[in-house]
């Protein structure tokens, strides 16, 4: 384990957001620290927006919309191919701000996550020319069309997990499409974004893409109540999607939301190897603390192989490396913030309480040493879970693996499917056969067989259930989720 570097010597810089065109301060003054979670040094402090700069914001992207949304789509693409080469050339930059501002270690994730915005806007950037419309043969003497049309100002709201490429996955496809956009940063994660809006305001013209920092009570509550904003595209948890959903009710605004999840990995006795282990591995998303929704979090180990399969686990997961996210050994760095970091605890100090809990690694992390200068948690695996306990139910979004046994492959499957989410699911196995049909019948907007990779532009990624509603990350998403249509029926014989 490496130290964490201290640079709580370092002054915090002062950040502005992005308003029309502008770099402002919050209109009354006020700012929010931002702390590295690998040192707990506030390393920047960025502007409390509120209402009132949300309503700059949301004029300012009304007024962009009509030129905005005329410029032909080809070139609107150009823009964000350039957007895409500009963000690849600054990418080791946003990579260290992102790995010291989330927490998440540069070589395993960070890079990876800079390199993943650059994708995305080179991606739906060429896109431009897919917004296509459909005729309808109602005859030779009727014309009948549709067209995609923007829908306006969209307000996306993102969390601090992934901030950069979920920034990109809202701004790309939305000004794409023609959009403007009112896009809240995360509190916890807003650095990165900033330098990204940076990059946009570069090729953009003003107005069309507005970055606003501050609370999701305040900045973002505004957001999603204002009467402009004609789409809200929100990720984050469950709980606050439900507001944000409520919110769109009020007004019937279209909505997409990307939400929480407590995805099974299901795996059969003939995948007991390393290949497989690696794979649940990457599927926790250790990594990355699990600050991931997508994280199978619930692993269903086949009863010939519970044992023997935990053991290959717990052997390769003590030997990644935990400590200062901008060291290139770390392999792991830290939570998000003491607020996150204190809810894993509570989970894993329940977990050693509950009656047949079995701790395999991990437990409580240090409370003196060099981890304890961040919000390090350690791997954590607990053996002879039941599904039903809160463990096993609760989306923890932190590095605590629970294992559950099954014998019969209905009551797998039917104890992957016992919960309210739905967002991804794992099947390892040789038997591809057998793995599809298991693929087929979980109840997830994504399942993956013998791997545990991340998402990748063009799948329509998202979830079912309470995991949320809508798909950006493809064409088809970026049509059904930033686009209306139209249709016009013209008749020829006049
Ligand atoms: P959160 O859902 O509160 O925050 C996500 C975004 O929503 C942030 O930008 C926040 O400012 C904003 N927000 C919060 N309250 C709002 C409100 N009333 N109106 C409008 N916007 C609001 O997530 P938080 O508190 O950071 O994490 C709590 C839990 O949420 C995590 O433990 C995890 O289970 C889940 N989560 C899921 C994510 C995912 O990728 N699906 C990402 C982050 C968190
Ligand atoms: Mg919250």
């Amino acid at each position: 384990m490496n130290a964490p570097h201290t640079s709580a010597s370092v002054a915090p810089r002062t950040e502005k957001m992005l308003i029309d065109g502008q770099w402002v301060p919050a209109a009354d003054g006020r700012e929010l620290p931002v702390e590295a979670p690998g040192t707990r040094a506030t390393i920047a402090m960025i502007p409390r927006g509120g209402a009132e700069d949300v309503d700059s914001a949301v004029k300012a992207a009304a007024a962009a919309f009509p030129a905005w949304s005329q410029v032909a789509p080809r070139d609107r693409g150009r823009l964000l191919q350039k957007i895409a080469d500009k963000l690849e050339a600054q990418a080791e930059e946003m990579a260290r701000i992102l790995a010291e501002e989330t927490g998440n270690a540069i070589r395993t994730q960070a890079r990876g996550e800079a390199r993943s915005a650059v994708d995305i806007f080179r991606y739906f950037g060429g896109l431009a020319s897919e917004l296509k419309g459909e005729t309808i043969p109602l005859g030779e003497n009727v014309l009948s069309y549709t067209r995609r049309e923007p829908i306006g100002v969209v307000g996306a709201i993102i969390p601090w997990n992934a901030p950069v490429a979920l920034a990109a996955l809202k701004i790309a496809p939305a000004l794409c499409a023609g959009n403007t956009m009112v896009l809240k940063a995360a509190e916890d994660a807003p650095l990165g974004v900033l330098l990204c809006a940076r990059i946009c305001q570069e090729f953009l013209p003003k107005g069309v893409l507005n970055v606003v920092t501050g609370l999701g009570e305040e900045a973002g509550a505004a957001l999603s109540a204002h009467p402009t904003v004609r789409k809200l595209s929100f990720t984050g948890s469950t709980e606050v999607g439900k507001i944000i959903m409520r919110a769109a009710a009020d007004r019937i605004v279209p909505v997409s939301l990307e939400l929480g999840g407590k995805s099974p990995s299901i795996v059969y006795p003939d995948a007991n190897e390393d290949w497989a282990v690696d794979g649940i591995i990457n599927a926790m998303r250790f990594t990355r603390q699990s600050q991931s929704c997508t994280a199978g979090s619930r692993l269903f180990l086949h009863a010939d192989i519970f044992d023997s399969f935990l053991e290959k686990l717990s052997a390769k997961l003590a030997k990644l490396k935990i400590g200062d996210p901008l060291d290139e050994a770390s392999d792991i760095g830290a939570i998000i913030n003491e607020k996150q970091f204190k809810k894993v605890c509570g989970y894993v100090a329940e977990g050693l309480k509950v009656a047949g809990s079995r701790l395999l690694l991990g437990g409580l992390p240090p409370s003196e040493g060099p981890l304890s200068k961040g919000y390090f948690a350690l791997p954590t695996v607990f053996a002879n879970a039941a599904n039903d306990w809160r463990m096993a139910r609760e989306e923890i979004f932190g590095p605590v693996l629970v294992a559950i046994r099954w014998t019969d492959e209905e009551e797998a499957i039917r104890m992957a499917n016992d919960t309210h989410y739905g967002l991804a699911g794992y099947v390892w196995t040789h038997d591809i056969g057998r793995g599809l049909r298991a693929a087929h019948r979980i109840e997830a907007g994504w399942v993956q067989v013998n791997q545990g990779l991340g998402q990748f532009p063009g799948q329509s990624y998202g979830g079912i259930k309470q995991s949320g509603i809508g798909r950006e990350h493809s064409l088809e998403g970026m049509l059904d989720s930033f686009t209306q249509r139209k249709n016009v029926t013209v008749n020829l014989t006049v």
